[in-house]
């Protein structure tokens, strides 16, 4: 595996900082100079400098003050510590809103926003992309070749929509260039049904709450329409960035689970992806367990956007995070396990938001490095302090990456063309928490997965999971075809394989152009009700050595074999003894489909079964106990496993040879104690 490089030869350790807002302390120059002290003694070498400083660098038109932010820098400099420099579009000053309102977005319901809050101008308006233009141009003119500043950070978690009548326009004309013509839109949008049929490209409107909400293929195209704005918007901020600066990385801040953004997309337009991760750790409604797959499969999903290049974990809390429904505390040892997660899974960076907690404003209660106490005796600083030294420990990782035999589908405009679906049930379709549960044994196992779009490579992969698969793009049937005609297996499941990008139905029977891949045609699909159960149990002799009963809920797809083998059957109702699992031989592959949506100890043993037929490699071969799991970056000959122990409980386990500890220094043979949210990294 190759070794990348993401800072262009000024970086080659593991980077450790916060968002640093130091324009909120302007008035207090004791606290300024305390700031760089405290992050040198909390192992700091990096902060994310002026995202939101907009008022501060402009406090009115054309007066800029860089004053304050030249001796910040210097002062960084000076201490050794790197500076991702932002661009502050992501909120803007009162005297822009106020002399140039078409900067403020128009809702849904078309109303029109007012002066506040952030995230939140026209993505179109010439006036805001002029504005932040001038500005960036500055910064880069006045910073870009300083020593400090490694990497541009861009605004930040670009997000939202805006309907103002810019954005209508500029909708418009985008349709117009996919379409060509009107007829050609409303076959593609089926818009003769309810006598939706567009006469004239004027009439045709975002979707809003007292206008279109029906029409499906309209939602998904005005869902490409903003994510392609924001992305073009982003490129206009960067002109002169490119221009001034072309060898500075550029990343922005991506989101946990956000749907509001193609990030597939997003992600060819930077050089570096980076995002911010704030689980809830040891919450009422998951186990830790359950929420560390959830977040390693985020943290995967991330990596893969760039093909394996390491991200940067750009925010995270080193304590609690004030806007989630119940702000609790990390519990001892959840610090260094979940920051090391991320590491595991391919992060160069540990980063926080914030360095230093605000006396006002809306995140005044949300963790910092320093608190309100102003100094370092902290149990936080403390944590952050020592995890600063495991990552110095940790800086021969810097660059190296992951290798996966396996692949999970997670495609976001599968994603919205899911929620946007009116049935077969409201609630419960649950598109991202199936792909997490199907991920989820992959990593239970100590197995690299990574989790793709539909238009990625297959052919790098043993085994393409894609569950609920529901928008067939063009071209993904035949990729997956030949993928399994050479050898490899794809298992999909009930939902697949139903309409094309503008969700149009397939005709001629389910799963559409898959259907000779699985050898079956799926004619009706059940929704059960939350307390409605069936059962599926494998068949005697079913080629996986699997037997046993299995609870099914929510989804029951009542299939035809054309051609595949049935390896289970429903339990119960009209359709007790039709096929629930059915493998196809296709090729030199193998295509399974897995037709209800099964208890999640359905989906362990039988990837556990694939796992065993494909001989998929396990990071580390030997037995973990529950919650404890594995995972491998490489570069070269070298690799580096992590062991992490996601229980609040003191785990042993038996190493199968002597490594070198990266974290105690020193070679560990025999029996390793994993203690409560525990962590290792082992050199082999
Ligand atoms: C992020 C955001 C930060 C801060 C943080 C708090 O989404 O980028 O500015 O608000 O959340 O958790």
């Amino acid at each position: 595996m190759q070794k990348y490089d993401l800072f262009n030869g000024k970086v080659n350790n593991m980077l450790h900082g916060a968002d640093y807002n130091p324009d909120q302390w302007l008035h207090r120059p004791d606290i300024l100079e305390k700031d760089i002290k405290l992050m040198k003694k909390a192992n700091c070498n990096v902060m994310s400098l002026g995202i939101f400083a907009w008022s501060a660098l402009e406090p009115e038109e054309g007066n800029f003050q860089f004053e304050w932010l030249d001796q910040i820098i210097e002062n960084l400099y000076q201490n050794g510590i790197n500076i991702m420099l932002a661009t502050p579009s992501g909120a803007r000053p009162d005297w822009l809103a106020a002399k140039y309102p078409e900067v403020l977005r128009v809702n849904t319901d078309r109303t029109k926003d007012l002066f506040g809050e952030r995230h939140n101008h026209c993505y179109t308006s010439p006036a805001y992309r002029e504005k932040i233009k001038i500005i960036n141009r500055k910064l880069a003119e006045r910073y870009g070749d300083h020593p400090a500043v490694i990497m541009w950070h861009i605004s930040n978690e670009y997000g939202g929509e805006c309907h103002c009548d810019l954005c209508q326009a500029d909708f418009r004309s985008w349709l117009k260039d996919k379409y060509g013509d009107l007829e050609t839109l409303n076959q593609a949008w089926w818009s003769n049904f309810w006598s939706h049929t567009y006469s004239d490209w004027d009439n045709i409107e975002s979707p809003a709450p007292q206008g279109m909400q029906s029409n499906h293929g309209l939602a998904l195209d005005w869902k490409r329409f903003v994510s392609e704005q924001t992305i073009d918007f982003y490129k206009s901020e960067i002109e002169p960035l490119r221009e001034i600066t072309p060898e500075l990385p550029i990343t922005t801040n991506f989101m946990y689970r956000f749907d509001g953004l193609d990030y597939s997309k997003f992600a060819k337009e930077v050089d570096v992806v980076s995002w911010d991760s704030y689980p809830s750790w040891h919450s009422d409604q998951e186990s830790d367990i359950e929420r560390a797959a959830d977040v390693a499969f985020m943290h995967d999903y991330f990596r893969s956007l760039k093909d394996g290049k390491p991200f940067l974990l750009m925010e995270s809390t080193p304590s609690k995070t004030n806007w989630q429904p119940v702000a609790k505390l990390k519990r001892p040892g959840m610090h260094r396990l979940s920051s090391l997660q991320a590491v595991a899974h391919g992060s160069d960076s540990v980063q926080y938001f914030q360095w230093r907690k605000s006396r006002g404003g809306f995140e005044k209660f949300h963790g910092s490095v320093v608190d309100h106490v102003g100094h370092e005796d902290t149990r936080v600083f403390n944590d952050v302090k020592a995890l600063g030294s495991d990552l110095q420990k940790l800086e021969e990782l810097t660059g190296t990456s992951v290798e996966a035999e396996v692949a999970v589908i997670f495609d976001t405009e599968n994603r919205w063309a899911i929620n946007e679906a009116s049935g077969p049930r409201q609630k419960k379709k649950n598109y991202v928490e199936t792909c997490v549960q199907h991920y989820q044994t992959f990593w239970e196992e100590g197995i690299s997965a990574d989790v793709i779009d539909q238009s990625k490579d297959f052919s790098k992969y043993k085994i393409v999971v894609a569950p609920m698969l529901y928008m067939l793009k063009d071209g993904t049937s035949e990729r997956l075809k030949n993928f399994v005609k050479n050898g490899g297996t794809v298992v999909s499941t009930y939902w697949s394989g139903i309409v094309n990008e503008t969700d149009l139905c397939f005709e001629g029977g389910f799963p559409g152009q898959l259907k000779d891949l699985f050898g079956i045609w799926a004619e009706e699909l059940d929704v059960l009700y939350d307390a409605d159960q069936n059962t599926v149990s494998f068949k005697n002799k079913n080629g996986l050595k699997l037997s046993g009963q299995y609870k099914a809920e929510i989804f029951c797809d009542l299939i035809h074999l054309d051609g595949a083998e049935s390896l289970a059957e429903y339990g119960s109702d009209f359709y007790a003894s039709r096929s629930a699992l059915t493998v196809n031989n296709f090729g030199h592959g193998r295509a399974f489909y897995i037709a209800s949506r099964n208890e999640q100890k359905f989906k362990r043993d039988f990837y556990q079964a694939l796992i065993e037929e494909l001989d998929l490699n396990r990071v580390i071969e030997i037995e973990f106990p529950s919650g404890v799991t594995a995972q491998k970056r490489s570069a070269g000959e070298k690799d580096y496993i992590f062991l992490m122990n996601f229980n609040n409980q003191v785990v042993e386990i038996k190493l199968n040879k002597k490594y070198y500890s990266l974290l105690k220094e020193k070679d560990i043979t025999g029996k390793l104690r994993l203690e409560n949210y525990g962590v290792e990294v082992l050199k082999s």
